[in-house]
């Protein structure tokens, strides 16, 4: 049987490549009339309905003062085609670089925030911040959605994952459990 002395002790600062949630995305804003966009992979669900979802942004990042005063983001899902894309997005500033030109982004208008959706994302998600108790602590944004937008003409996205070392695990094959989903029906 195996015991503690079997396994291998993993150091604490490297946790978050055990665990990483979500997809990468990438998170609009607009700033003084000037759209950016970021790359984030600390990100989760915290809440069905109505939903709320958790962001990491620190304040080294020039979303965080966007978001911060502005109190508005998208959250912009891309597809595994746009993966290179989005680490490069993530490896400068908007307060350099136009990105959405850089990158070749379709920014598209929201309904009920200022920050673009982006065409070439299969997904996008309008958000307000909810709360920001939590930033000074932890840099954690509460976001809630307001508006949600899928691209029609693409069912079967291929979201990717960062395992935190600049490597990315792509999705794969879909299995359906719903029949054990007995508690849960609901959600189905
Ligand atoms: C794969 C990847 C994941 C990232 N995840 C986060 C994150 O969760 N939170 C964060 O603050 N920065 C994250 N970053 C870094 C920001 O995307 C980066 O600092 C970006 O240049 C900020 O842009 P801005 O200054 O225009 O806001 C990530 C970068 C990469 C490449």
């Amino acid at each position: 049987m195996i015991t503690v002395s079997d396994l291998q002790e993993h150091p604490l600062d490297q946790v978050h490549r055990l665990i990483e949630p979500g997809p990468v995305i990438l998170v609009t804003t607009q700033h003084r009339g000037i759209p950016n966009v970021m790359t984030n992979g600390f990100n989760m669900m915290i809440r069905h309905a109505p939903p709320l979802i958790g962001c990491t942004i620190g304040p080294w990042d020039h979303s965080y003062t966007a978001l911060r005063e502005t109190g508005e983001c998208v959250i912009s899902i891309p597809g595994s085609e746009l993966a290179e894309t989005t680490v490069d997005i993530g490896n400068c500033s908007g307060q350099d670089v136009d990105k959405f030109r850089e990158f070749d982004l379709t920014p598209l208008a929201s309904q009920q925030v200022a920050a673009p959706l982006i065409a070439e994302c299969f997904a996008n998600i309008e958000c307000q911040v909810a709360d920001t108790a939590l930033v000074d602590a932890y840099n954690l944004f509460v976001l809630e959605p307001v508006r949600a937008w899928v691209d029609p003409s693409r069912p079967h996205p291929q979201m990717f994952h960062h395992r935190g070392d600049g490597t990315f695990t792509l999705d794969g094959e879909t299995i359906d459990l719903k029949d054990h989903m007995t508690k849960w029906q609901y959600l189905l």
